[in-house]
């Protein structure tokens, strides 16, 4: 069966919006009928589910190069990355947190959070589609305790260039935490060669499987000192201990997650991740590069005002245009069976490996079609 056919909606609509919500494939949607089979067939197979589970986090650790007790498996980046600054300390000299103003938003809130604990966030800002490293380098210093970047900027597109900044954190001293989501199920990752501390992603998007999962690594050596005081009975050692008398954290990544798993959310996740794997990152990066390429190219030549940077090394698989009134200009596209999403007023175009040029070039007779629209 051919990738497109894997995707019963690619029959009736030219789907561009995977920066949001990867189509529904075959794997996974019978990978939710396998879980409703589980479930009615076996009853409370609670075996089978924390296997299931198990499996989750090595197929995260597979996707970014980590061993599977480096990874936790959690029900949002957002309640990761809560645990996790949850297990900082913030009362010291180190407690500036350097937060990129590229960040998603749940990033940004869960670190102004953390100023009730002593915490003080500075933003890096933008100048206009990319954050230059220069100005990393001037928010880092030796009072920074972690930086907090994203690997693909969701509003419009623009790549961080995560080794330089990864090099001015740690020469300060400093942790690292990478927002992956726009990134993951796009190009290889690889959380070792990166030397990134904290990687965060779930599988809504590239991951091409449903809301309601996502992983955080956390490198080996620094878990023992981390202590989440934002956990449940899943994040103890012994989980079926039920120790309703002492707090005794995993001491693994597993430390980082909470209450019961999302069981339906990582079938369907375990499916989406295996299908990414079964393609390879290698080949889904290249097949991204020439969409995004001609989707570039063709917005160019019309004259359309890209937000996204044009240098292929500078942005993910999501390209921006300006748009006058960017609703309409959805709606429109909409109208012509064409699925795409909008941010500030930016036209988010995001192809994934079951686009193809003919996608494009429908796409790209629309947007002519309704010019007034674009800048
Ligand atoms: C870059 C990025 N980070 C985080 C999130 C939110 O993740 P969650 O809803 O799992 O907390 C999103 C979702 O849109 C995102 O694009």
């Amino acid at each position: 069966m051919s990738i497109r056919d894997r995707f019963p909606i690619l029959q009736k609509k030219v789907y561009l919006n995977s920066c949001s919500q990867g189509a529904l494939s075959l794997d996974v949607k019978q990978a939710y009928e396998t879980y409703l089979r589980d479930w009615d067939e076996k009853g409370s197979p609670w075996e089978v589910w924390m296997e299931r589970g198990e499996a989750a986090r090595q197929a995260f650790a597979g996707l970014v190069n980590a061993e599977p007790d480096e990874v936790a498996v959690c029900t949002s980046v957002s309640a990761g990355v809560s645990a996790l600054a949850s297990a900082l300390d913030f009362s010291g000299e180190r407690n500036k947190v350097v937060v990129s103003d590229f960040e998603f938003p749940t990033i940004g809130q869960i670190w102004h959070a953390q100023e009730r604990r002593g915490a003080r966030v500075v933003h890096v800002p933008a100048a206009g589609n990319i954050i230059p490293t220069e100005r990393f380098a001037e928010a880092i210093d030796e009072r920074t305790k972690i930086v907090s970047i994203t690997h693909v900027c969701f509003r419009n597109g623009s790549r961080l260039d995560v080794p330089a900044i990864v090099e001015l954190a740690h020469r300060q001293g400093a942790l690292v935490l990478l927002d992956s989501y726009q990134a993951l199920g796009t190009f290889p990752i690889d959380v070792k060669a990166l030397q990134v501390d904290f990687l965060t992603g779930g599988t809504l998007k590239y991951l091409l499987a449903s809301a309601g999962l996502a992983c955080l690594y956390v490198r080996k050596d620094l878990i023992p000192d981390l202590q989440p005081t934002t956990l449940g009975w899943f994040s103890q050692a012994n989980i079926f201990a039920m120790d309703i008398y002492a707090n005794s954290p995993s001491p693994t990544a597993r430390r980082f997650e909470a209450g019961s798993p999302p069981v339906p959310n990582i079938y369907a996740g375990l499916a989406g991740i295996n299908l990414i794997q079964s393609i390879g990152l290698e080949k889904i990066e290249t097949h991204l590069l020439e969409l995004t390429g001609a989707i570039k190219e063709g917005a160019m030549q019309r004259g359309f005002t890209l937000v996204t940077p044009a240098d292929p090394a500078r942005h993910g698989a999501l390209i921006t245009l300006r748009s006058h009134n960017v609703t309409q200009l959805v709606g429109r596209l909409e109208e012509g069976g064409i699925i795409t999403s909008s941010r500030d007023n930016n036209l988010r175009i995001s192809p994934h490996i079951y686009n193809n040029l003919d996608d494009v070039n429908r796409l790209m007779d629309c947007l002519t079609h309704h010019k007034e629209l674009l800048v």
